[in-house]
């Protein structure tokens, strides 16, 4: 029977049997891996810094072939900084910008506003984080982030200031101009509608910062830029490293571990209205509060309808059959990578009777190693952040930016498995499972066959012309940085087939 322990993918532990005929496939398959990156590996001329990412990229897919836990990796991800000079060019202002929006979205604005400031030839100004959001962080990025770094290991592209000097900032706020730039803009609007507002006022202040630049088409070293600054110059604070680091080691003792972003919290209901397996006061208190809170704009939700749409994060309950019919059995490891889950301990009781080995941040470590960050939900997203990107498989309920930031980092770290669920098709299966048209084995097959090719597998990014919110996120799969210049096509070709997994 091609149950569900049978397809338990990376994830039996030592004790499983594993048929001889798998055994073959995987030793082709690591095999042939070797192979692949190796011949992509002598075709490319990359830099030193790209190179070393290489490396990491076929040590972490052959440890994925052969099922080894996620090396604690320091070593291999944070070289001994040496930085290149800074770039000489005459600065035309500078660029204060306020990030909105959550940890990972200002993440991804960050790296966008190095960019345009390259572009323009600007002096980039420590950007402010959103401390108005819902979970109300006071966190600045000097909290979340090593700022020395990011200062001078970007230095060769741009000059990063801490603020504006003085003889600017002293003159009235009316000289400073605070405006949002448009969404998904490209290089012509910064050069051409942007780039003039500097000669009249030295300073310009963006208000707004989310997805301000577009996915595509934009030129290859300003794409590469936004990669360089995700991928290396954003490091967070050593304290919060290190303790991400012990929460991998911890889990990484126990064998491969899932961390399974369950995006069931109070922000996220109010926000997209759903509220499935909510109790009534539950569904009132969200509403009110989708009601109080005036970015959220759309009010009136009907949550079935919602969820049929795909636009719904998996309820816990849903969770654990999706975890289940994907193949992972109730020994595995999962690491709950969430804040607070509404409705607390009583909706996690079904995930964790499907699977007792569950485990959060809260348990794994003492009081007082978490108490510095508790009150700061940037400062905890970036633990579930760091351990998310080394677990051994990725499993999102919902596709927010976290998902598509962990999304981009697995496949810039070697293309580790990241399951992206396709919940409208789950809502539909999930239905049929629960009113019994469905038996289970034939409802594990189908949500098995739906994700065969969504695993975070080599690929290009979807193009939409003028649709640039339905098209893929230039973060989720920044393939122009996977790969080099021409040499993707190698990549991409080679690795399209079934034999990636
Ligand atoms: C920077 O460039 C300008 C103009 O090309 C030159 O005058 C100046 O000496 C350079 N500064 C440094 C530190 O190289
Ligand atoms: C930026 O500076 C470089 C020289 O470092 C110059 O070639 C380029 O034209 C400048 N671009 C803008 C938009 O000022
Ligand atoms: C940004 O600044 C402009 C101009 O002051 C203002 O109209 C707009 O409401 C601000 N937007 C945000 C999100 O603060
Ligand atoms: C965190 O915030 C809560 C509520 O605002 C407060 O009661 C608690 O003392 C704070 N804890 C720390 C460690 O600051
Ligand atoms: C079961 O659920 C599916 C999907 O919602 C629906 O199409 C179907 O009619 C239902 N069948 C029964 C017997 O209720
Ligand atoms: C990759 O996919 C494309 C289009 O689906 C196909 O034409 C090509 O032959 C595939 N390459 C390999 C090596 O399978």
């Amino acid at each position: 029977m091609e149950g569900v322990q049978g397809r338990s993918d990376k994830l039996q532990g030592a004790s499983a049997v594993i048929p001889r005929s798998r055994l073959r496939v995987w030793f082709i398959r690591a095999c042939s891996s070797i192979v692949l990156w190796t011949c992509l590996f002598q075709l490319v001329t990359v830099s030193e810094l790209w190179r070393s990412h290489f490396f990491l990229g076929i040590t972490s897919r052959i440890h994925h072939t052969i099922q080894r836990p996620p090396q604690a990796h320091n070593e291999l991800v944070h070289p001994p900084p040496t930085f290149l000079p800074p770039r000489n060019y005459t600065s035309n202002g500078f660029l204060r910008v306020y990030c909105n929006g959550g940890l990972n979205q200002m993440r991804a604005a960050i790296c966008d506003m190095v960019a345009i400031s390259r572009l323009l030839n600007l002096t980039l100004v420590v950007p402010e984080l959103d401390k108005k959001s819902f979970w109300a962080d006071p966190s600045n990025f000097e909290d979340i982030f090593d700022v020395r770094h990011f200062i001078d290991s970007l230095q060769d592209e741009v000059r990063i200031v801490k603020r504006v000097p003085k003889r600017f900032s002293r003159k009235s706020e009316q000289t400073i101009l605070k405006m949002p730039p448009i969404s998904w803009s490209n290089e012509k609007y910064y050069m051409e509608q942007i780039l003039p507002l500097f000669g009249k006022h030295k300073v310009v202040h963006f208000n707004k910062t989310d997805a301000r630049l577009a996915n595509n088409g934009l030129p290859l070293d300003l794409q590469k830029l936004r990669c360089r600054v995700n991928f290396q110059a954003l490091k967070f604070t050593p304290e919060l490293e290190n303790l991400g680091q012990k929460l991998i080691r911890i889990l990484s003792k126990n064998g491969p571990f899932v961390a399974l972003h369950l995006r069931y919290e109070m922000d996220m209901l109010a926000f997209s209205g759903c509220t499935l397996g909510c109790t009534n006061e539950e569904a009132e208190e969200l509403k009110r509060m989708r009601y109080a809170f005036p970015s959220w704009r759309e009010k009136e939700i009907v949550s079935e309808e919602r969820r049929l749409q795909g636009l719904c994060p998996l309820t816990p309950e849903e969770a654990a059959l999706i975890l289940q019919a994907l193949g992972f059995d109730r020994e595995t490891p999962i690491y709950l990578a969430a804040g607070e889950i509404y409705g607390g301990e009583r909706r996690l009781a079904q995930l964790r009777a499907a699977f007792p080995r569950i485990i959060k941040k809260e348990t794994l470590l003492a009081n007082d190693e978490l108490q510095q960050f508790r009150n700061h939900s940037s400062q905890m997203a970036a633990l579930d952040f760091i351990v998310s990107v080394a677990s051994n498989t990725f499993v999102p309920t919902y596709y927010g930016n976290m998902a598509k930031l962990v999304e981009g980092h697995r496949r810039y770290s070697g293309f580790k498995k990241s399951i992206l669920l396709d919940r409208k098709k789950l809502v539909e299966l999930l239905d049929m499972h629960q009113n019994g048209t469905l038996p289970w084995n034939e409802f594990a097959n189908a949500v098995r066959n739906v994700h065969e090719r969504r695993m975070g597998q080599p690929t290009r990014r979807r193009v939409e012309a003028d649709k640039p919110k339905e098209e893929d996120y230039f973060y989720a799969n920044p393939y122009e940085c996977l790969c080099e210049g021409t040499k993707c096509d190698d990549l991409l070709g080679a690795l399209n087939s079934s034999q990636i997994q």
